[in-house]
């Protein structure tokens, strides 16, 4: 597990800077004003400061970048890292340079001098989400080669004149990057090691936190008709498992219910995937995983709302017991599926647990996230999830959230054109529609498993769970795409604000 770094105010004491070890960061205006504390540093370097703020380096950065001056004279630490921002910067400036404190951080502590007049809180946010590393599998953390690897957190200190105003503002943080961060390791972990048991093992953990936690096993989903999730997971040693996580911080009012696609592994079943990149297919549990963290995030900062996460776990193997291209199966609403390609494997696990979830809690609002297809990183990239939705207000305010955390979201089209790609010769539908737009199809079977009065949102996030580049937030690798858009929308739209 990766424990985002230690966060600590501090009362600025500006003799403590000659002997800080590790980086120290100072913020300098975009007109070149030094602040108290970086007029201090400029003084114990013997004017390198005032030199840089006044260089053409300086002026040619942009507003919430920054640069180290290495092994400065008169100081301790190894690097001072100017950041240039304004006192009082915009929320995204804020993150953005926060993002660059943590990512030159690699494991060092940090201390930063003088607390933001506004967003400080998104700058701690910023700093802490970006000092990441998936170092589970490593036995030594001593063998950095120099390369630019990524390195743990180590402790973030911010020294201000209202230290004790600025850690209230700030108390949300550790929250969301843990619930990040659970969501990263989950996508990191390989699949010989996250297991749907060891999966469901680390849900079950989310009750200390308060959360209401179910573990349903093969027997218990074969007796609810879950037909086509238990098809997917039948070529597995691995046994199928439905989780079903809880958070009733609310009042008496249904839950918005998060459904998350835990394929543990994607061989692509008896239609198997090639073998150049199927590694990749590690992180086809990216859904369940984003779920995961919410539910984490939302329990830690006890959320005044009513949440239900429910995630289907399986493994997509090949084997004697797997099912073939050309099986028909019954799905839990009742409708029977040819299964004509069994790497479409995700729309089966998630169409059974999504009518569960309508089922049982009768939601508000359903969201589902799956890393899908292949076809929507194709149309997006790695730069934002594809978003699918029956309900423009709800889509909306998702919309505006992803946009507000600075997470890529795009709305693409639904349609019964598309539906109709989905017509069987001998059951109620196929499980694909063709190469023609492979993402909406696999939406348009998922819609066919929403209750005409559910406001439904599908959030294909196969070219966002896990990338090769670093990402706004995150090293490269899992990115936990869409626990902070979602946390803010529960916030926003769901949550019940305090005397209301
Ligand atoms: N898990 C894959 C989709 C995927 C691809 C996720 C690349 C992340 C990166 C999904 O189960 C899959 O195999 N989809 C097929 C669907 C096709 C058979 C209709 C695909 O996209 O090729
Ligand atoms: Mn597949
Ligand atoms: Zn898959």
């Amino acid at each position: 597990m990766t424990s985002p770094a230690t966060l600590e105010f501090a009362e600025t004491d500006l003799d403590l800077l000659p002997a800080a070890t590790g980086r120290v960061v100072v913020i300098v205006t975009p007109s070149g004003k030094l602040d108290q504390g970086a007029r201090r540093v400029n003084r114990l370097t013997r004017g390198a400061l005032e030199r840089f703020a006044e260089s053409e380096d300086f002026a040619k950065m942009k507003e919430g970048d920054a640069r180290d001056l290495a092994y400065p004279t008169g100081l301790a630490a190894e690097a001072v890292q100017v950041v240039k921002l304004d006192r009082r910067p915009d929320a995204d400036l804020a993150r953005r340079a926060g993002v660059a404190i943590g990512r030159a951080a690699r494991g060092k502590d940090v201390l930063v001098l003088g607390n933001l007049q506004k967003n400080g809180a998104e700058l701690a946010l910023g700093a802490v989400l970006r000092a990441y590393a998936y170092t589970d599998q490593k036995t030594s953390r001593d063998d950095d080669n120099g390369e630019d690897e990524d390195k743990g957190p180590g402790r973030i200190t911010i020294m201000g004149t209202r230290p004790d105003e600025a850690r209230k503002a700030a108390a949300h943080v550790s929250a969301l990057a843990e619930g990040v961060f659970f969501a990263r390791d989950l996508v990191s972990a390989p699949a010989n090691v996250l297991t749907t048991t060891a999966f469901a093992d680390q849900l079950s953990a989310l009750s200390k936190l308060g959360a209401k936690v179910r573990v349903m096993d093969e027997p218990e989903l074969e007796k609810l008709g879950m037909r086509t999730l238990l098809a997917v997971g039948q070529g597995s040693d691995s046994p199928s498992k439905v989780v079903v996580i809880e958070w009733n911080g609310g009042g008496k009012e249904h839950p918005i219910a998060l459904v998350g696609k835990g394929v543990v592994f994607d061989t692509g079943g008896i239609s198997l995937k090639p073998a150049g990149g199927m590694e990749d297919m590690t992180m086809d549990m990216g859904g369940a995983g984003t779920v995961a963290g919410v539910m984490k995030a939302l329990a830690l900062r006890k959320a005044k709302a009513n949440v239900v996460g429910l995630v289907g776990l399986v493994e997509n193997m090949p084997d004697a017991r797997a099912q073939r291209p050309g099986d028909v199966v019954k799905s839990m609403k009742g409708d029977t599926v040819e299964v004509i390609n069994t790497d479409a494997e995700g729309r089966l696990v998630l169409c059974d647990v999504m009518w569960y979830a309508q089922d049982e809690f009768s939601p508000v609002a359903m969201i589902d996230l799956a890393t899908l297809t292949g076809a929507i990183i194709i149309g997006l990239g790695h730069e934002n999830a594809g978003v699918f939705s029956n309900d423009d207000s709800l889509c909306d305010d998702f919309l505006d959230a992803a946009r507000a955390e600075g997470e890529g979201a795009w709305r693409m089209p639904l349609g019964e054109a598309y539906d109709r790609q989905l017509k069987s010769q001998i059951a109620d539908m196929k499980n694909v529609g063709g190469r023609p737009a492979g993402s909406i199809t696999a939406a348009q079977f998922l819609q066919r498993f929403v209750k005409e009065d559910t406001p439904w949102i599908h959030l294909d996030v196969a070219g966002v769970a896990s990338v090769k580049a670093e990402s706004p937030y995150a090293p490269k690798g899992a990115t936990g795409w869409g626990v902070l858009a979602l946390n803010r929308l529960i916030a926003d739209r769901f949550e019940t604000k305090d005397g209301g």
